[in-house]
């Protein structure tokens, strides 16, 4: 059985070292039967409730994104101390028209890396926090708190240190065990 993952990468910066994550975790999920594909978060606009009567391209594009995917993975930095705008930001978006929940009973994991030693681990309990209240079961264990230091995943996405990449590889097949009793 493969399973199709949306991933959200929170940060929308161009140089961005969770998006070198999330190309870390794609290489290593070819040794899965995970599929992962990046659902983009940059282009919604700012959410607010008016745009429940009539919602935009944007967000349609977005709640289809995530309806054609059988799972979710949250690749996030950590800003002051919780998660970036932009990323609470999509997950309003996908959480509304109230009764549209896209986010309702799709398993989800969050992983996330930052130069501080806590590895964003403040961020992802918001994040959990709020995966819990939009109904996504998620992946409690193992936790992934990834701390960067300079040259650990190089551009093209490789992990360079062998024990952070057998931990992220070990993450993954739990994380597709976990989906795989999530959707059956
Ligand atoms: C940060 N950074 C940061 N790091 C951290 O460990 N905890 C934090 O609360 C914050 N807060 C914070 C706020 C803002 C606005 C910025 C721009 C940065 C540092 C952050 O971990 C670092 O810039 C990473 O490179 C951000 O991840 P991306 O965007 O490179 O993926």
């Amino acid at each position: 059985m493969s399973y199709q993952v949306g991933v959200f990468v929170g940060s929308l910066s161009k140089v961005s070292i969770n998006r070198r994550l999330a190309t870390a975790l794609q290489r290593l999920s070819a040794g899965t039967n995970l599929h992962l594909q990046e659902i983009p978060i940059g282009n919604l606009p700012l959410y607010n409730h008016d745009y429940d009567a009539d919602y935009p391209p944007q967000g349609l594009a977005f709640k289809e994104a995530i309806a054609g995917v059988d799972a979710l993975m949250f690749v996030t930095p950590e800003y002051n101390r919780s998660i970036p705008g932009s990323l609470k930001n999509a997950i309003d978006w996908g959480s509304r028209p109230w009764g549209q929940n896209s986010f309702a009973r799709k398993p989800s994991a969050v992983i996330g890396t930052s130069p501080g030693k806590i590895g964003t681990a403040v961020a992802q309990q918001h994040l959990r926090s709020i995966l819990s209240f939009v109904n996504s079961p998620e992946l409690a264990q193992p936790e992934a708190y990834i701390q960067y230091t300079e040259g650990l995943i190089n551009e093209d996405g490789e992990i360079t240190d062998q024990g952070t990449a057998a931990f992220v590889t070990d993450w993954l097949q739990k994380f597709e065990v976990f989906v795989g009793k999530v959707v059956s």
